[in-house]
């Protein structure tokens, strides 16, 4: 049995945080060490790492947002900074992100980090609903998310800067 670990991060965490964004996503898709850095700094308990025997080999990010039915596209472009947009007595979580590094996925870790997520912010902030995009090419990211049971909200269409342009999609589910 794997000595396995969820807390929260810590601005320390940041180089191994990078390592795993940057084999999670393409050039064009992956997120600046600013952006990680405000992140964990503005909302802690909204940002985990997963350590697997010490090893930093997942993460999972979020915001919360004051809840709007019809959310604007430009709430989910990358690179906007969790400080403009988060607020602690909000109601939505907004999921911004989440890796696992190639050689441990497939294990489980990914449906552990993100359950582990919403069960602790949900537990302590007032949240009634949570949102998150994802691109259509991202099936194991998806399947968590429906398994959880977030639904398909709307489509965004070629919202990803990726070599095939692909649309976002954007799910939901209310608490
Ligand atoms: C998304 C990600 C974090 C999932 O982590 P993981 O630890 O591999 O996921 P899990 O092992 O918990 O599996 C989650 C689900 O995906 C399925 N899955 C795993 N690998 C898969 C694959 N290659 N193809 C299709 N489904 C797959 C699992 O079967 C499981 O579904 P189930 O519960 O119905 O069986 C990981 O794949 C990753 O880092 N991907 C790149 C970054 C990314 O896409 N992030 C999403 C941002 S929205």
């Amino acid at each position: 049995m794997q000595d396995i670990l969820v807390r929260s991060a810590t601005v320390n965490d940041i180089a191994h945080i990078m390592d795993i964004e940057h084999e999670s996503f393409c050039e064009n898709v992956h997120e600046d060490i600013t952006v990680f850095r405000d992140r964990i700094t503005t909302f802690p308990d909204g940002f985990l790492v997963l350590e697997v025997a010490g090893h930093v080999c997942g993460y999972i990010s979020s915001e919360i947002w004051n809840y709007s039915e019809n959310v604007r596209e430009d709430m989910f472009y990358l690179g906007h900074s969790i400080t403009s947009v988060h607020d602690a007595t909000g109601s939505e979580l907004y999921v911004s992100s989440i890796g696992i590094l190639k050689k441990y996925r497939g294990k489980g870790y990914g449906k552990l980090l993100f359950s582990e997520l919403s069960s602790k912010v949900t537990e302590k902030y007032n949240i009634s609903s949570m949102i998150l995009i994802v691109s259509v090419q991202w099936m194991p990211a998806k399947k968590i998310y429906e398994s959880d049971g977030f639904r398909e909200t709307k489509r965004i269409h070629g919202f990803f800067n990726d070599m095939a342009n692909s649309d976002a999609i954007v799910m939901r589910k209310y608490l």
